[in-house]
């Protein structure tokens, strides 16, 4: 098992209702997302739980218009942004996969294990 880190970004480059996404396993799609809400950070696996497609509908699409809520594009399901909790949509009652990370300095940072299972 490896404990290798990976760093995102800076904490600061994510802003209230925005996400961004991150291909730290380098296979050429972002296979996270990371997002500010109600001023905590939240990482989550870019896969929803109906089809475990990806959820953004072109680069760090990941957000509802008014940036409230997190929205599977392929069929329009929402998520709550502070827990991946899905309250409309063909999954409804499902959540997303939130990911562990920790702060270096003022970067954001996961650990590689975490990732693994979803590499192949
Ligand atoms: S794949 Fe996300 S709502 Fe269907």
């Amino acid at each position: 098992m490896s404990h290798e880190a990976l760093v995102l970004c800076r904490l600061d480059e994510l802003v209230e209702g925005q996400a961004r996404g991150f291909d730290p396993l380098g296979t050429g799609k972002d296979s996270v997302f990371a997002l500010r809400h109600d001023g905590e950070v939240r990482v989550y696996r870019n896969s929803c739980p109906h089809l475990e497609v990806r959820l953004e509908y072109r680069k760090d699409r990941f957000l509802s218009v008014d940036g409230r809520q997190i929205v599977c594009y392929a069929h329009g399901a929402r998520f709550l942004p502070d827990s991946g909790l899905c309250v409309y949509g063909p999954c409804l009652g499902d959540s997303l996969s939130a990911l562990q990370w920790h702060a270096e300095a003022d970067w954001l940072v996961l650990e590689a294990d975490q990732l693994e299972a979803y590499a192949s």
